[in-house]
Formats: C-alpha cells, sequence, structure tokens
C-alpha cells in the first residue's frame, strides 16, 4: 500500500501539471472566462498540494495523503459540470471547434485517469468482496445494465410520465473482472438518449411503446453493448454533429419541464448528464471519449425513420490481450 501512494506522489502531480499547460495554452478569451478559470485554478491549487507533498516513508504519511486525495477527488467532483458551462458560454468566440474538441477530449480521459488511479489507491485499503481496488473481479454485466435501465426509466417516467421497457438478450451471463466507474457513466447516457428517442417518437401511442432491446457480447478480447432502439433514427442533418460536445435537440424538445436548466443544479461526480433526461450534450461525446480512452469505441448506426443502434466496445482487462494503461 505504500507503494501505491508512492506512485500517486509521483504521477499525480505530473499529470495536473500537463492539464495546466493546456489551460494555459486556451485562446485569452476563453481561458478568461469565469468559470473556466475557476476550474484552471482548482488544478493549480491541486499541483500544489500534491507536489508539495513531502515524501511518504510511513504509515501516519501515507494516511495524511490518502486524506489529501479523497479532499480532492471531492473538490474536483463538478469539474464536468463546470466544463460544460463554462465552454457553452465561451465556445461562440472560437473559429476552431477542433481545439475545444481536443481540449475537452484531453482533460476529461485524463481527468478520469487521475480518478481511476487515485480510487483505486483508496479503495485498496478497504476490504470488499469481489473487489482489488476498484477492479471488481466479477463484473455481471446484466446486473449493470438492469441497475442503469431502471435508473433511465425514472428519469424517463419522471420526465414523460410513462417510459419504454428494456430487454436484454445475447450472453446475458457474462461475467468477468473489470472496472465499474466507466460503465457508470457510459451506460446511462446511451440508455436515456434511446429513452428519449423512443418517447419523442411515438407522442400519439404512448401506451403502445417498442422496447429498447441491450444485447451483450462477450468474447476473450473484449465485450461488446449494443442498445437499439426504435425512436425514429437520427435525422441525417444532425448525424454528423452528436458527438459534438455541446450539441443537444433538447432545446426543441416537445416536452420542457426539464430541459434548459441550471448547470449548477446537477452535481453529480460523473457528469453533468447523469441525473436529468438529456439538454447538454455532454452523454455522447463523453462517453465516446471514455471508451476510447479505455481502448475501446463508441459508434452508432442510425436508420431514419425507424430507429438508432449504439455500439459500445470494451476491452478486457485480463492480462491475456493488449489491455490499456490509465
Ligand atoms: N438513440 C438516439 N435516437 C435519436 N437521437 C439521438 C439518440 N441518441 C442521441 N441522439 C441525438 O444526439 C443528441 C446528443 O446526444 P447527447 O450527447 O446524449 O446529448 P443530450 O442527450 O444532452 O442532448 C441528442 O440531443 C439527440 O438529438
Ligand atoms: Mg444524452
Amino acid at each position: 500500500m505504500p507503494r501505491s501512494a508512492q506512485y500517486l506522489h509521483k504521477e499525480l502531480p505530473v499529470r495536473v501539471a500537463h492539464r495546466i499547460a493546456e489551460f494555459r495554452g486556451l485562446p485569452f478569451i476563453v481561458g478568461c472566462n469565469p468559470t473556466i478559470l475557476h476550474v484552471h485554478e482548482l488544478y493549480i491549487r491541486s499541483f500544489f498540494l500534491l507536489s508539495e507533498f513531502p515524501q511518504i516513508d510511513s504509515l501516519a504519511t501515507e494516511q495524511r495523503y490518502s486524506r489529501l486525495v479523497r479532499n480532492l477527488l471531492d473538490d474536483h467532483k463538478d469539474v464536468v459540470t463546470h466544463l460544460a458551462e463554462g465552454f457553452r458560454e465561451s465556445r461562440k468566440h472560437i473559429k476552431d471547434e477542433t481545439l475545444i474538441h481536443r481540449f475537452l477530449d484531453r482533460i476529461l480521459t485524463s481527468r478520469l485517469g487521475i480518478r481511476m488511479l487515485a480510487e483505486h489507491h483508496l479503495a485498496l485499503h478497504q476490504d470488499r468482496p469481489d473487489f482489488v481496488g476498484i477492479i471488481c473481479t466479477k463484473v455481471f454485466l446484466k446486473k449493470v445494465l438492469e441497475k442503469w435501465a431502471d435508473f433511465a426509466r425514472e428519469q424517463c417516467e419522471l420526465r414523460y410520465g410513462y417510459a419504454p421497457r428494456v430487454r436484454l438478450n445475447g450472453h446475458v451471463g457474462a461475467m468477468f473482472p473489470y472496472i465499474i466507474q466507466p460503465l457508470d457513466y457510459i451506460l446511462p447516457e446511451i440508455i436515456k438518449n434511446a429513452m428519449r428517442a423512443t418517447v419523442e417518437h411515438h407522442l400519439n401511442t404512448p401506451n403502445n411503446l417498442p422496447d429498447i432491446v441491450i444485447t451483450v457480447a462477450n468474447n476473450d478480447e473484449d465485450f461488446i453493448i449494443r442498445v437499439s432502439d426504435r425512436g425514429g433514427g437520427i435525422p441525417h442533418n444532425t448525424f454528423p454533429k452528436v458527438f459534438q460536445y455541446h450539441f443537444t435537440t433538447a432545446e426543441d424538445s416537445t416536452d420542457r419541464r426539464l430541459t434548459g436548466g441550471t448547470f449548477g443544479a446537477f452535481t453529480s461526480n460523473t457528469g453533468p448528464t447523469a441525473g436529468p433526461l438529456c439538454g447538454f450534450g455532454f452523454g455522447l461525446p463523453v462517453s465516446k471519449a471514455y471508451a476510447e480512452y479505455l481502448g475501446g469505441s463508441l459508434t452508432t448506426q442510425t436508420m431514419q425513420g425507424i430507429g438508432t443502434d449504439v455500439y459500445l466496445r470494451l476491452r478486457h482487462i485480463d492480462g491475456k490481450h493488449d489491455s490499456f494503461r490509465i
């Protein structure tokens, strides 16, 4: 365990320093945005706290270090929401879309990596059955999918009063070691999207909604989760934009009760979209960035007029094949 702390002690300041360098590289007008500046300052403060921490050579310093790491995790929990808000305000000043896309991809995936390392270190101190740090040795994918399907249905019912059912098929018995955190971000996002599309495409027949079908495939190298909906597909003119940060059709949504809400209202550690059904335009781009960071992919196939399939592919971490580094 001290080794894990010593590793973090060396690694975290380096990773944080790279993010600070990227904040400095942002166009001046963007860097001045108060919300973005706030996040920038949060990183600077973290850098000093982490880099000035003394060598970890005793149990007492290690415990102190773990407390620092836990506090920093907490300080940074709303960073995704703040970045979503800050860039939404300031992106109109920037001509080069790819610049912001790359910045957000990098900071969000780097943040995921840092959080996984930090949480892994903290979790190594806990004795939980079926867990080694944050690695769950027996992820029962069906259970995780059911949890997020129920969550998305609740969100959908809250908003529309009803929700489509979700059916699971394929390798529903699949069980393998994996890290649940990224699944906990990505799965609700794609299932919520499927829910919203299904309901909005069938407004005249709310009692007869087509099911959302989730298919699981598991093999030696990776596992694939396909979420299929009959929500009418993504129109030709919007399809190329759905993976852009901030792209959303939530504003012209039929039901406005929950759309356009304030960013500040949602404070989750996973991201700005974890709570409400839609509206931030971060669900797909962040999920794709996370999947690719983990050596996988997130792709969509859409049939205009019928529905959409989202494919999430993730590599196993069992060490038999090339996995990913965080
Ligand atoms: N399954 C789907 N069916 C139809 N449209 C979809 C689907 N998934 C995503 N979209 C479209 O892509 C947009 C962006 O999705 P997302 O990034 O999750 O942001 P948000 O849900 O906040 O709008 C949505 O607003 C919607 O127009
Ligand atoms: Mg969404």
